[in-house]
């Protein structure tokens, strides 16, 4: 089994694995080590975007989102990063994105819900056009058996106008970010590892 070190950030908190399991997912680590089951666990098979989260990355002084599926990836690949899970985006009022897919009708089971909500956030994040076609790229790894997509789509196109100065520009936590600075490790690669 390869082992490795990692640091990064775990919504607001550092995490320091010493002796990670280089196999352990991202969804696994998140529902058993730190009770954040409201990342879903539904193909586990990286088809159905249950378990999207997102990920902040550090890259010429700015800081880059994009969404993954947790199911499929390995935790070691957060060194240096921040992991961003659906319980840290509401604070003390909900995520511009949450608010706006409430009001839009866009949950009924809810199984698929968080995992939209962070593609969402992905894009409002990144103040991404809500266009047809980038609705389209932003949402297709994210499948809703219950809903219909036309809500969903509404509230994607209604997202901005839930404005919250909370949510922009001073998200996540700069200060943070220079000890997470990822460094030549060759513990990153498993096949390196003994
Ligand atoms: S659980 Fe379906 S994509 Fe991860
Ligand atoms: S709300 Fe039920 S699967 Fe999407």
């Amino acid at each position: 089994m390869s082992r490795a070190h990692i640091d990064f950030l775990l919504n607001e908190e550092k995490i320091s694995i010493k002796d990670l399991d280089t196999n352990t997912t991202v969804l696994n680590y998140l529902r058993n080590n730190h009770e954040l089951t409201g990342t879903k666990e539904g193909c586990a098979s990286g088809d159905c975007g249950a378990c999207t989260a997102v990920v902040g990355e550090l890259k010429e002084n700015k800081i880059s989102y994009k969404s993954i599926n947790t199911c499929i990836t390995f935790l070691y690949s957060l060194h240096g990063k921040q992991l961003i899970t659906v319980e840290h985006i509401q604070k003390n009022k909900l995520h511009p994105v949450q608010q706006s897919m409430i009001d839009s009708d866009g949950s009924q089971c809810g199984f698929c819900t968080p995992g939209i909500i962070m593609s969402m956030y992905n894009m409002y994040e990144n103040k991404i056009k809500p266009t047809e076609e980038n609705i389209d790229k932003f949402l297709s790894g994210n499948l809703c058996r219950c809903t219909g997509y036309l809500p969903i789509k509404n509230a994607i196109k209604n997202m901005y106008s839930y404005k919250s100065e909370k949510f922009s520009n001073n998200f996540p936590y700069p200060t943070i970010w220079p000890s997470l600075r990822p460094q030549p490790h060759s513990m990153l690669n498993p096949r390196t590892i003994a």
